[in-house]
């Protein structure tokens, strides 16, 4: 048998949606020559569904405590060293006030998994928002929870939900998370949020510890069959309080090829160019646009509380108020030829 042509099987990803675990493996590694021509049908289907629009998502970081203990992340339970804090449900109103006001019909809720948290006050908390703002969507990034949990904040208003899988081989993920974690759990979750009416996303970090190009072709097979209405995918960063510190960060590159792919994977599918890609590479988020990402998350976090939610070591953007995040971004996607725009931003079907 001949081997497949690379050029060959990226126009057939274009047209046909679907590689076999192999054919994605091979596009991976064929990465450096395919890349310029990935990037320009990645931006021309884009474009037929989006235009110029790119959406913009306010991310509130609710709480840096956490009961799970993830290898690779700075606020593991582990890490003694973390600062940890939460905010009031009064604090994360107002941010989400201040970003109403600043043009934002998204709100993600982000945090490490805090017991505090509740489903009554999450209740509370996601009933509030879109009682004083129902033309908001908002956005759930707490990790694991139970199926009645999710259930229970479905009901109370949310819209989407951000589970990463993190990993789609089983043994790979083991690697990365504690005995306690399962990937059957990650992948229990999924499920539940998908037949809960929200709006789910995936995702995985590029260049994660013991990562091959065979694991990231699993993901990208497992996203070409879950079909995420969102997909988050930015590069794995070490932290230094973490086992995982030493090493390498995942590359900028790299991250902008597989937005490429994962764009012709799934044409429609809403994909933030990611603060860890900014993180990187100065112009990652820019360069995630020109390679067919179409939503960035700025933070409306308050800026007392920024660099205390670490995942990761020299995140950009702690030290600056929601409205300079907002401004900045409009300059930098505007600086490339499209526009932020201020609405909803579900995903077109
Ligand atoms: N580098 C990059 N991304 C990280 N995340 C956690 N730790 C790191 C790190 N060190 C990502 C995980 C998680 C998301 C909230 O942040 O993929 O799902
Ligand atoms: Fe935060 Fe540029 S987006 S400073």
């Amino acid at each position: 048998m001949t081997r497949p042509d690379p050029d060959e099987l990226l126009e057939k990803l274009a047209s046909e949606h679907s590689l076999a675990p192999k054919d994605y493996e091979t596009l991976i590694g064929a990465r450096s020559r395919l890349a310029p021509r990935a990037r320009e049908l990645a931006v021309a289907v884009r474009k037929e569904i989006y235009g110029n629009d790119v959406y913009v998502r306010g991310l509130i970081e609710i709480s840096s405590f956490c009961r799970n203990d993830c290898l690779y992340c700075g606020i593991r339970r582990s890490n003694a060293a973390a600062v940890r804090y939460r905010l009031s449900e009064k604090e994360i109103l107002e941010c989400a006030d201040e970003g109403y006001w600043l043009g934002f019909r998204t709100f993600v809720l982000q945090g490490g998994e805090d017991a505090f948290f509740t489903d009554e006050t999450l209740e509370r908390i996601i009933a509030g928002i879109k009682e004083k703002h129902p033309d908001c969507a908002v956005t759930l990034s707490l990790g694991e929870r139970s199926r009645e949990s999710y259930k229970r904040l479905r009901d109370a208003g949310a819209d989407r939900y951000l589970l990463r899988h993190e990993t789609a081989d089983p043994a790979h993920y083991e690697l990365l998370h504690p005995k306690e974690m399962s990937f059957s759990n990650r992948m229990r979750c999924l499920r539940d949020l998908r037949e809960l009416g929200y709006q789910v996303g995936c995702g995985f970090m590029v260049g994660s510890p013991f990562q091959t190009n065979g694991h990231i072709a699993k993901d990208l097979k497992f996203i070409e069959e879950f079909k995420p209405d969102m997909c988050g995918i930015g590069p794995f960063v070490p932290h230094h309080c973490t086992v995982f510190k030493d090493h390498p960060a995942g590359t900028a590159e790299l991250t902008c090829y597989l937005l490429s792919l994962i764009r012709l994977i799934h044409p429609p599918v809403l994909l933030p160019a990611t603060t860890a890609l900014g993180t990187v590479d100065p112009a990652g988020r820019e360069k995630g646009i020109l390679a067919g990402a179409n939503v960035v998350m700025p933070n409306l976090s308050p800026v007392s509380v920024r660099k205390k939610y670490e995942l990761y070591d020299n995140k950009i953007c702690t030290g600056e108020e929601a409205a300079e995040c907002r401004g900045c971004l409009e300059r930098r996607i505007g600086s490339i030829g499209y526009r932020l725009v201020a609405a909803r931003g579900d995903i077109k079907k």
